[in-house]
């Protein structure tokens, strides 16, 4: 990670000490402060107008107008992960899914067709279900391997194409190259949910797509302690998700944007870690006469690992398992009921380590699941691998089969 080069000029690890803060504009201190603000005053009403109409007409810059359209916090964090991101300008947003769910309201109207990937994260897939289509948006799910047999999918109203790679759950590696060189053909937008690889790890930019949204809770934060969601967009797509995220009223909190801030410190030390030990303990999962299939796009042996190969630059902490079919539900939840040091809970990208059953076939009515055993995710936190290999060891022997 730290040969990752970062604009051509230096390091991401050199940039994220060095690069995204400047302390000759807080007085020296070496870390933005935390403003808390809703009234920001004016020197005079020339001023006051000439802001709005910054705010809301030009848009290229920040501008402080108003606590909920952020502060000198919120923007320094912003600028530095729009560079990251390789993207034009960043926005923060109160969650990873008002991320998601505003990338697509943003670049929607009524009447529009939208291709979404079946392995979307649940929640996405719920917004599209419920809300977009009482809004007059129709979408399909598409099989995420698909590539460029997605020129087959697209109606004369398709506007936008949202991926995710790897998919949730079950870690589907998309050709992104692909399906943006034919979505732009047509004239659609196509949205990336990055938040598995991190800026670090995949540019989306590089690869033609227009908006990429992250869960910033996740590794971006990195300590389970605050939620947070990042929108960022190339030139083209800037001004319609800056106006609506203006327009909805969207505000990402003061203390919330600092431990952003905070979190972006250490991220890429962080993920080394998981990084290494979530490949030590998938491999040694590989080696298990209980498993089926890892999978872990870094692995070789995981569907989609040659694509990972070619756009990505790492790999994160999350990836799942699926067990051999003679496993019943109630066996694997013996075994992750058992594990000492693996919570049962959801925010991966945290410091500690996780794990959760899932079930493609209950969550994905329409997407191709090719295994009959059980599967769990796992989230490999910054704990001792060989602790949690001990512990996954033990675990194991509560399973029955
Ligand atoms: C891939 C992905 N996107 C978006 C989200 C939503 O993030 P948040 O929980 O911050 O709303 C999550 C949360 O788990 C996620 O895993």
């Amino acid at each position: 990670m730290s040969n990752h080069n970062f604009d051509n000029k230096v390091s991401a690890d050199t940039y994220l000490c060095h690069g995204p803060f400047d302390p000759e504009v807080f007085g020296g201190v070496v870390n933005p402060p935390v403003y808390h603000a809703s009234t920001v005053i004016f020197k005079n009403c020339k001023e006051l107008s000439e802001r709005h109409q910054a705010l809301f007409e030009d848009a290229e810059d920040e501008i402080m107008y108003y606590g909920r359209f952020g502060t000198p916090t919120t923007f320094a964090v912003q600028k530095a992960l729009a560079e990251l991101e390789g993207g034009y300008r960043s926005l923060l947003v109160p969650t990873g899914l008002a991320a998601c769910t505003s990338a697509l309201l943003a670049l929607v109207k009524a009447g529009d067709h939208i291709l979404v990937s079946g392995s979307v994260y649940g929640p996405t897939r719920g917004f599209v279900n419920n809300v977009l289509a009482k809004m007059g948006v129709s979408t399909t799910f598409f099989d995420p391997t698909i590539g460029s047999g997605i020129v087959d999918l697209f109606k004369e109203n398709t506007t936008v194409v949202f991926t995710e790679s790897p998919g949730s759950q079950t870690f589907d590696i998309q050709d992104i190259p692909a399906i943006t060189k034919i979505a732009h053909e047509r004239n659609a937008k196509v949205i990336i949910d990055n938040t598995w690889a991190t800026p670090l790890f995949f540019k989306p930019f590089d690869h033609g797509v227009d908006v990429s949204v992250h869960a910033a809770t996740k590794y971006i934060v990195g300590h389970s302690d605050a939620q947070m969601g990042l929108i960022t967009a190339n030139k083209e797509t800037w001004l319609a998700i800056r106006r609506f995220v203006y327009l909805f009223g969207l505000h990402a909190a003061p203390d919330d944007v600092y431990l952003a801030q905070r979190g972006l410190r250490t991220m890429s030390l962080r993920l080394e870690r998981h990084q290494a030990s979530a490949l030590k303990i998938a491999k040694w999962f590989e080696e298990r006469p209980e498993v089926e299939q890892v999978l872990h796009p870094a692995l070789p042996s995981c569907p989609g690992h040659e694509l990972w190969k070619r756009d990505f630059t790492g790999s994160s902490g999350l990836f799942s398992v699926v067990l051999k079919p003679q496993y019943s539900k109630a066996s694997v939840e013996k075994f992750i009921d058992s594990l000492e040091y693996f919570g049962i809970g959801f925010s991966w990208g945290g410091f500690e380590s996780l794990a959760t059953p899932f079930n493609p076939r209950k969550d994905r009515p329409e997407y191709h699941w090719p295994y009959e055993g059980e599967a769990f995710r796992l989230q490999i936190g910054l704990e001792d691998p060989i602790d949690l290999v001990k512990d996954l060891d033990q675990a194991l022997r509560h399973l029955e089969g």
